[in-house]
């Protein structure tokens, strides 16, 4: 096929965690599914680093590539000498680096016979870095006209309200809107990207189940058994409410709650929709939240940052929070967010349960005779890990089957003996991914292909921050309840909580989240 162009992908912070873990699998994912389609590629690794250690720490995080499993060996050896002969370190440090950069991608273009297609520098760095490198691209390495220039961004993007606007306002005076793609890796999940295609593939069945006439609460959360070790320099400045409920849990609760654009591959509409289900989010009360804190982290905390043996940490290391959206589709709905550190287990999923009698005579005729007894109604989006192990779509059988597109979700049967949400695994009609993907290597060909539903605009959020700084400020200053590390749930949520303006209580928020295999 003839190529149509020449797609340049710089990766600052190359030699980084995330680039060796994710990043470089990730472009090479791209290069497998996109070489021969018509652009050519050079990937260039960048750091601070000096070019011969830069190259070598780079040359070892390339040693991890694979293949998938179905693809044959040769031909994957044969892909992965091609990917590592276009890839290649560099030291990106002075504007004179930068500049050097795009005279050497320019050359490379001319060289080829082609025309340029693209740009795309993943920033996997440090925030402090931004400003100094969104600088020299935009003076030095903006790509001519008719190309594209896209700048990925990682999290945290800011601290509160005011620290997101000032860090928005500092990367909007170098690039455009569209130019800028801020990841949460969430939304690369699959399960998670399945929740709009779900709603859209299904409304006949769906659409008029989803709201308070029928959903009794929806959960979501993210369980985790690891704890804050070695973390603790970036963890006791962000907490578990600014790590993972503003970003990753509400842009999943966005996606449940907010009203279907007509075409959702209009990704202008998906986002002005996704923009006013966070606006309808209702302003967060302190008793909305129990927070807590696992009992070693205090320690942690005072040896990693050499804190005197009097520093308290308030730190929340687990949250649950319970959210109200003021629209007419799901006023009275409770939505609960919940994540923590060392937890008894390692889960994620968002679950949509409905009331059971609201239409037991209607889902009747949708289960099989002599089974029909009014068992919990729920569609789960269960994230991977937990009992189940990878990512699924799960429908009780006393909802309509729904539709899941055939081409990346099989129907499949689970494990004998295997109970999840109160129920066998054969009450569900379940479905797995064909291929389980990694987060980063679907948002990476979803940056590729230009794809800005998956990410969050400026405007996105600064709305989410808005909605968490008052509680955060409001929590600021309370010290955290302890639970034990790899507590069961009934330990965690045993707390005594102040205030009589609870909207929740701990025993009922026990109730409503207990673990999947409850
Ligand atoms: C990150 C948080 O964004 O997400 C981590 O900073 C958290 O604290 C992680 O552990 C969870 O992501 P995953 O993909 O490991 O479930």
């Amino acid at each position: 096929q003839e190529l149509q162009g020449h797609v340049s992908i710089i990766l600052l912070g190359a030699t980084g965690d995330l680039a060796r873990k994710y990043l470089w699998q990730g472009l090479f994912q791209l290069y497998l599914d996109e070489a021969g389609k018509g652009h050519s590629f050079s990937f260039h690794g960048a750091a601070l680093t000096a070019p011969t250690e830069g190259q070598q720490l780079m040359d070892k995080a390339l040693e991890t590539l694979s293949c998938h499993q179905d693809m044959a060996l040769d031909h994957c050896t044969e892909l992965k000498d091609q990917f590592l002969q276009l890839s290649h370190y560099r030291q990106l440090k002075t504007a004179e680096d930068y500049q050097a950069l795009s005279r050497d991608i320019e050359a490379q273009v001319q060289q080829e016979g082609l025309r340029e297609a693209g740009r795309i520098f993943y920033f996997s760095v440090p925030p402090f870095a931004y400003a100094d490198i969104a600088r020299n691209i935009n003076s030095s390495c903006r790509p001519g006209p008719g190309t594209w220039l896209r700048v990925v961004l990682e999290k945290p993007f800011g601290h509160d309200h005011d620290s997101a606007q000032q860090l928005a306002t500092e990367l909007g005076s170098f690039f455009r809107e569209e130019e800028m793609y801020r990841v949460d890796h969430y939304l690369g999940k699959q399960a998670v990207a399945q929740i709009l295609p779900f709603r859209d593939q299904n409304r006949k069945a769906f659409d008029h189940l989803w709201s308070r006439h029928h959903v009794e609460r929806v959960e979501i959360i993210l369980k985790e058994t690891v704890d804050a070790e070695g973390r603790t320099s970036f963890y006791e400045e962000y907490g578990v409410i600014r790590d993972v409920l503003q970003n990753h849990l509400t842009e999943i609760l966005t996606l449940v709650a907010m009203e279907l654009p007509y075409n959702v591959s209009d990704t202008g509409a998906v986002l002005r929709h996704k923009l006013q289900a966070f606006q309808a989010l209702r302003g967060l009360r302190k008793g909305s939240a129990v927070v807590g804190q696992y009992q070693a982290y205090g320690e942690q905390v005072r040896r990693e940052l050499q804190k005197p043996d009097s520093f308290q940490s308030l730190t929340p290391t687990f949250a649950g929070v319970l959210v109200h959206i003021d629209n007419v589709r799901w006023e009275g709905v409770p939505f609960v967010l919940m994540s923590g550190k060392a937890l008894d287990e390692r889960v994620g999923y968002v679950r949509v349960l409905f009331r059971n009698q609201a239409y037991c005579a209607q889902s009747e005729r949708h289960w099989a005779a002599g089974q029909s007894q009014c068992l919990p109604r729920q569609v789960v989006f269960y994230i991977g890990h937990g009992d189940l192990g990878s990512p699924a779509v799960l429908v009780s059988r006393n909802l309509p089957r729904p539709t899941l597109p055939s081409d990346s979700w099989k129907e499949v049967e689970g494990r004998p003996g295997l109970r999840l949400f109160g129920c066998p695994l054969s009450d569900f009609y379940a479905y797995s991914p064909v291929r389980e993907r990694d987060a980063y290597s679907i948002l990476i060909s979803h940056i590729f292909h230009g794809r800005k539903d998956s990410f969050i605009t400026t405007e996105n959020l600064l709305a989410s921050w808005h909605f968490w700084t008052p509680l955060l400020d409001s929590l600021a200053r309370e010290a955290p309840r302890h639970y034990p590390g790899g507590a069961k749930n009934e330990h965690l949520l045993d707390f005594e909580f102040s205030g009589s303006q609870l909207s929740f209580s701990q025993q009922q928020l026990e109730q409503l989240v207990p673990g999947p295999g409850a």
